[in-house]
């Protein structure tokens, strides 16, 4: 959603925002500007669509300085123009707003103010906070801002310029990320770390409810009462490449082909030479795990579909009963949650609102809460009971694919833990299944290798529009991430049913311009896939088959075929999982598709 980059140092600020920004362009976006403190006022300017939209008219090397706030916009109230587009102003003008989030209450406190003669230009929520810090603006940006923000209901990450006080940036965070970043010559607010990573390594993450008071000197941190708090310097380790294209075509493409590594690093040091599992920022102990009756997985979208994988792996490996659910949902209905509940949030990003507000429900419940995240200090890290991190590195493409496989290898390592310490799993199942994951990476590495002949696939039916995937047991989870990964970049109408289910009214579909993707990756359900395969067939519908190596037998009854490296049935889903991503990239690239920022979507999605 929304990007905030701002600066305020020795340096011209508009280059290092702009590049900022385009670095958080990944998170979706419908409109971007930028404002610059430019001898004692505040210039903005701001355009529809692109960077580049925004870039061919701010060139004017006047209109530079050393301090500035930029944005992009993903559109929340009012429709994606210049005039909604950030920053907002004051009507003094002397007050500049960037935010990301947004500000429930907006309405009621947009009234007031109208009511007292503030005149408003766009349609935005942010207007409002703008135009408010404004009318409580009495010299001291600091007090203004912690004044406006106690009148806020909602989520947001604000930052905030003036033009009376060109020697400081205040921000601000409730529910949306902010981290600052501590430059050379200078200091940084943004979103994200891929934003500033070129600058700096050293950041703060920012916390709810504190204030941050940035000059080009030192970074202030305040607490919700305003009394002063030390955050600890966090050093970023990535590698700048990381966050970047490294020759690929596309980011996601480029996330696929480091997925051997990201399961490597996400198994290296947890998994010990003797066999046993140590799982860092768990601390559960047997006495926990006995404790716990019941499991819930929670979580959104890609993270949810891991999810699905993982009750299979830990209902079949620690026998406890699992239950999954959509984050937006579960806070909606009668959770039997208690003190016997361990609640597993799953997050890429750590910033998902669905998900953080399912997790503090939980919490509130008397839930242990353990998240399974991807960026480090994001919001679902720190406020759940343990963490246990996927090391997947930062990805980039809206679509998600190594967050995805990482995530499928912190269930099993979860699931192993569990039943390791509970006492109820026998030693030659537990060897064949950490053996079994030992060799994922190479694997993965081997099935990597057939990009091509996917491809050719995909150009055969990059043109239909209606896609079906079916699968039975693990599979049926995996299906439902190939239809995400096909529709979210490709924008074809994908579908994903457990294949038994099909007959209960869904075959009625099948004709002759139908492809159905069926997912026959498991010995012990392969017989009965076939049986599924032959009804599709029946119906004239196309199929496309996903099976082991060893079961090539598959060839028979579809027309088209990908085999994936032979492997324990448990353990599938870390591969199956490849060929559709591949599959979704190669026709979203046929059909021209905008594949790292699909229409209409963001990468952390930050409001309810
Ligand atoms: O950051 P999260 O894992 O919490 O995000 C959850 C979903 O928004 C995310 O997986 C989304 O479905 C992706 N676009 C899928 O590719």
């Amino acid at each position: 959603m929304c990007g905030i980059v701002g600066y305020i140092g020795e340096s011209k600020a508009k280059g290092l925002v702009i590049d900022g920004l385009k670095r958080l362009e990944y998170r979706g976006y419908d409109s971007a500007g930028i404002a610059i403190c430019i001898d004692g006022k505040i210039e903005i300017k701001k355009e529809k669509g692109k960077i580049e939209n925004l870039e061919k008219i701010i060139g004017d090397p006047a209109f530079d300085g050393n301090v500035a706030i930029g944005h992009t916009r993903w559109a929340t109230h009012g429709v994606p123009s210049a005039t909604n587009a950030h920053p907002h102003r004051s009507m003094s003008g002397k007050i500049a707003v960037v935010h990301n989030g947004i500000i429930e209450n907006y309405e009621e406190i947009r009234e007031e103010l109208k009511g007292s003669g503030v005149k408003f230009l766009s349609e935005t929520d942010t207007e409002v906070i703008a135009q408010l810090i404004g009318s409580l603006y009495d010299g001291d940006l600091l007090v203004a801002v912690r004044k406006a923000v106690a009148r806020f209901r909602g989520a947001y990450a604000i930052g905030v310029v003036a033009s009376d006080e060109p020697d400081r940036i205040v921000a601000v965070r409730k529910d949306a990320p902010l981290i600052v970043g501590l430059g050379k010559d200078g200091n940084f607010i943004s979103s994200d770390v891929p934003a500033i990573l070129k600058q700096t390594r050293d950041v703060y993450f920012i916390n709810n409810d504190e204030t941050v008071l940035l000059t080009k000197d030192e970074v202030k941190i305040f607490d919700d009462d305003g009394n002063p708090v030390t955050h600890q310097v966090q050093h970023i380790d990535w590698d700048v490449n990381s966050a970047e294209k490294g020759g690929y075509d596309h980011f996601m493409i480029k996330e696929i082909n480091e997925q051997p590594k990201g399961i490597y690093d996400t198994l290296h040091q947890r998994l010990q030479d003797d066999g046993s599992i140590k799982l860092d920022g768990i601390s559960l102990t047997k006495e926990d795990i006995e404790n716990i009756s019941k499991i819930y997985i929670v979580a959104c979208g890609t993270a949810y579909h891991a999810g699905i994988v993982g009750k299979y792996i830990i209902e079949k490996i620690v026998k406890i009963p699992v239950e999954v659910d959509i984050a937006s949902e579960f806070r909606y209905r009668d959770s039997f949650v208690d003190e016997h509940t361990l609640f597993i949030a799953i997050s890429q990003s750590g910033e998902t609102l669905d998900t953080l507000e399912a997790l503090r429900e939980a919490k509130r419940k008397g839930a242990r809460v353990l998240s399974v995240v991807n960026v480090v200090g994001s919001s679902v890290a720190r406020e759940s009971d343990d963490v246990f991190y996927t090391w997947a590195g930062p990805e980039i493409a809206v679509a998600s694919t190594k967050a995805y496989t990482t995530q499928l290898v912190c269930m099993y390592l979860i699931a192993l833990y569990m039943a390791s310490h509970k006492g109820n799993i026998d030693k030659a199942y537990y060897d064949k299944i950490v053996n079994g994951l030992k060799e994922i990476p190479d694997k993965l590495s081997r099935l990597l290798e057939k990009q091509a002949d996917i491809g050719k696939i995909a150009k055969k039916y990059y043109g239909w529009d209606k896609i079906f995937f079916v699968g039975r047991g693990q599979d049926v989870g995996v299906s439902y991430e190939g239809a995400l990964k096909l529709k979210e970049i490709s924008y074809i109408n994908a579908y994903a049913i457990a294949a038994g289910e099909l007959k209960h009214g869904t075959i009625a579909l099948m004709d002759d311009h139908t492809l159905v993707i069926a997912l026959a990756t498991q010995d012990g359900l392969f017989e009965k896939m076939i049986s599924n395969i032959e009804e599709i067939t029946a119906r004239e519908a196309h199929v496309m088959g996903l099976a082991k190596e060893s079961n090539t037998k598959i060839g028979k009854f579809v027309e088209d075929e990908i085999y994936i490296p032979d492997c324990i049935d448990e353990l599938t889903p870390l591969l199956s999982v490849v060929p559709l991503q591949i599959f979704a990239y190669y026709v979203a690239k046929e059909r021209g598709c905008d594949i790292d920022k699909p229409k209409n979507l963001a990468k952390s999605v930050t409001v309810e």
